[in-house]
């Protein structure tokens, strides 16, 4: 086996709590995990050698929520709400009737360029939705393109009830035969639980019957306005309440007693020109928060981790140490994962070297491209990431 020494980390952020941050630091990689950690002064012998060149390294980024199987393009919706015109979950259907009418390859390529373009950014784990197919077939084939991009893939067959359809009708579906369908290719079950999509009672019987069928739930929850959905995933034991943007006192309180993380997902606030998520209330309260891009056609179009982290520092009260937790550490924790998300001995030697002194710089130099070198599982990406594959619309 190959080890490989980094060497020359002016700032090593680890991400574990029990050593968070190291100056004038090293790291060994060796068969794809983390064999070893500490000052560059007392690094061991490797056979091959990285110089960061005094630079920062951080953990890959994991990127706990996007929906990345669709085709169609809504600019235009976008467009107009950067003209007055508010969001509305009805844009789901749009995406749907396109996604519908793609074939797989066309599905799986534009997924896959879009994975592309999130690795070049730092990000070495995402996980993916399905919920754009809204039919047995289309949500099976959705995750099905999924499994072949990541381990952590989502039925959210709850996403919106389709056209044509009652609601009462789509739930029976939803956990029955399309639950059957999909849980073979699929670790966790969601659902959006907002008005307009699905309520309460639904939301509990749609995690319940995931759950029956051997998935782990999360849950959409009180991104358009407050709603039933914190509490719900607290009480089921969901990893993760996604968005946490209209809380209560008692979703705060639940969330804090709670293993649930809460995930915050700056980007839809962004391009939904809405207010953001109060992230510091959740870190005073002592919750677990996870940071993650939503990358989604209608309400989040942003691939960009580092984009996600500068929003949290600006304007969600995180600090710039908390934001690059939340999008490592806390994501990992938002999919129940330990051997991502952090730089320990045993890890996937997941990590970016940044063009930077300081991960401070991911908020402090919004929008520049800091992202030096990418390690996934110890192999540095060997392409010129500055000439990755464009998203092309389909
Ligand atoms: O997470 N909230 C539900 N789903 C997506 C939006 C999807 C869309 O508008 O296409 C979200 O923001
Ligand atoms: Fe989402």
């Amino acid at each position: 086996m190959t080890a490989t020494l980094i060497d020359g980390i002016g700032l090593l952020y680890t991400a574990d709590p029990e050593r968070e941050e190291l100056r004038d630091a090293a790291l060994v990689a060796e068969g794809g995990r983390v064999a070893w950690v500490g000052p560059a002064a007392e690094a061991p012998q490797a056979d091959r050698r990285v110089d960061a060149g005094g630079r920062c390294v951080v953990p890959g980024f994991v990127d706990s929520h996007a929906h990345l199987v669709f085709a169609g393009d809504r600019t235009a919706e976008f467009e107009a709400r950067m003209s007055g015109r508010p969001y509305s979950a009805g844009g789901i259907r749009s995406t749907v009737e396109a996604t519908r009418r793609a074939g797989d390859a066309e599905l799986a390529t534009h997924a896959a360029a879009l994975v592309a373009e999130m690795l070049a950014q730092g990000t070495t784990t995402v996980e993916i939705k399905s919920g754009y197919g809204l039919s047995v077939e289309d949500e099976r084939r959705s995750l099905e393109i999924a499994t072949g991009l990541t381990d952590e893939t989502t039925f959210l067959g709850a996403h919106v009830v389709p056209s044509g359809t009652s609601a009462d009708d789509y739930v029976r579906l939803v956990t029955g035969e399309m639950l059957a369908a999909c849980a073979p290719y699929a670790k966790w079950v969601d659902v959006f639980c907002e008005r307009g999509a699905f309520d309460g009672d639904q939301t509990r019987e749609i995690l319940r019957a995931g759950i029956a069928a051997g998935l782990q739930a999360r849950v959409h929850a009180a991104q358009l306005g407050p709603g039933p959905g914190v509490l719900i995933a607290c009480e089921l034991g969901a990893a993760s309440a996604d968005h946490c943007t209209h809380l209560t006192a008692a979703d705060v309180d639940a969330l804090a007693s709670s293993g649930t993380v809460a995930t915050l997902l700056p980007g839809a606030e962004f391009s939904t020109r809405s207010p953001y998520p109060d992230a510091r209330r959740l870190l005073d309260a002592g919750v677990t928060v996870a940071l993650a891009t939503d990358c989604n056609p209608g309400s989040s179009f942003t691939s960009s981790m580092p984009f996600c982290v500068a929003l949290a520092v600006r304007e969600m009260g995180m600090t710039p140490l908390e934001a690059v937790r939340a999008a490592t550490y806390g994501g990992a924790r938002a999919l129940r994962r330990t051997d991502v998300g952090w730089l320990r001995p045993g890890a996937r030697a997941d990590l970016v070297v940044l063009d930077a002194p300081s991960y401070v710089h991911l908020a402090y130099r919004p929008g520049v491209p800091l992202v030096h070198q990418v390690f996934q599982a110890g192999l540095l990406l060997e392409e010129d990431i500055q000439n990755r594959p464009l998203v092309v619309p389909l």
